[in-house]
């Protein structure tokens, strides 16, 4: 079992103020690859076809057969014990506040509420051209590429490299960095920007910066505490369910 601090138990007994950022490590033990892993959903294609508007302005079918793919593999998997266990705390704690970078939906599934999703959401979909957005589940896709009633090309709801994020939802995570006492960074490389600003930013404005990671990343020497382990081990004794 990775060893838990007593101030980090203490402070988070005495009720303080929680927030959470997740990233793709947090689902890895239910099945849904990490960004970076050998293996992983990444590995074989080039992220500049998949993942920018100029790779989906190009060839939009190849990048929906992709999203079809990979739609179908996260419909598959179901959340794990890290998830359970942020969503069983914030239930019990109104106050906490969870981001996620990741596009999956396992911490709605779980039963979080609230999330503030930076990076979309892989089972929604956005007209191209009149920016309307709705949740499409179906998998398989019928038709691909997807199209809007309008008769415009839809494209995943999500956030590409080079694409601003959510309007609103950089907002209230920076909102909730800021306010928290203590601050979870779990499951990410911390190397994707902005998102990986909110830690930082976190400790700043006085966080206890906590990292759960099964390895250093950039953000490990900034960290008041690194809690070596994976994700699903970890938060069911950090968080007490
Ligand atoms: N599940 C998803 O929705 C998903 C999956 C892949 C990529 N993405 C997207 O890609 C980007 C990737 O950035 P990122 O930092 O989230 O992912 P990343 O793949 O870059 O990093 C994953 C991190 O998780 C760690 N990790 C692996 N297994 C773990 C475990 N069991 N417990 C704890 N940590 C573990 C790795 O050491 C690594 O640091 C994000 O923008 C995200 O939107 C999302
Ligand atoms: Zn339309």
């Amino acid at each position: 079992m990775a060893a838990i601090s007593a101030r980090l138990r203490d402070l988070l007994g005495r009720g303080r103020r929680v927030a959470a950022l997740t990233g793709a490590g947090i689902s890895a033990e239910s099945g849904v690859p990490t960004f970076r892993s050998p293996g992983g959903f990444w590995d074989n294609e080039s992220l500049l076809d998949l993942a920018t508007p100029q790779g989906f302005a190009r060839d939009p079918r190849r990048v929906w057969a992709w999203y079809d793919a990979r739609r179908r593999q996260v419909s598959g998997c179901a959340p794990n014990a890290g998830h359970l266990a942020l969503a069983s705390f914030g239930r019990n704690h109104p106050d906490f506040r969870l981001i996620t970078q990741n596009v999956d939906g396992l911490h709605a599934a779980a039963g979080s509420a609230g999330v503030i999703l930076l990076h979309g959401d892989l089972f929604r979909v956005r007209c191209t051209e009149e920016g309307t957005s709705r949740e499409d589940r179906r998998v398989p896709l019928p038709e691909i590429p997807p199209r809007c009633a309008c008769g415009a090309l839809l494209r995943p709801d999500v956030v590409w490299f080079g694409e601003v994020l959510p309007e609103g939802a950089m907002q209230e995570a920076t909102g909730a960095a800021r306010r928290s006492k203590v601050f979870l960074s779990i499951g990410t490389s911390a190397l994707v920007y902005p998102a990986a600003a909110l830690p930082e930013l976190a400790k700043r404005h006085g966080a206890y910066l906590v990292e759960i990671n099964v390895e250093e990343t950039p953000l490990s020497p900034l960290a008041d505490e690194l809690i070596l382990g994976p994700a699903a081990g970890v938060l069911p004794d950090l968080l007490g369910t």
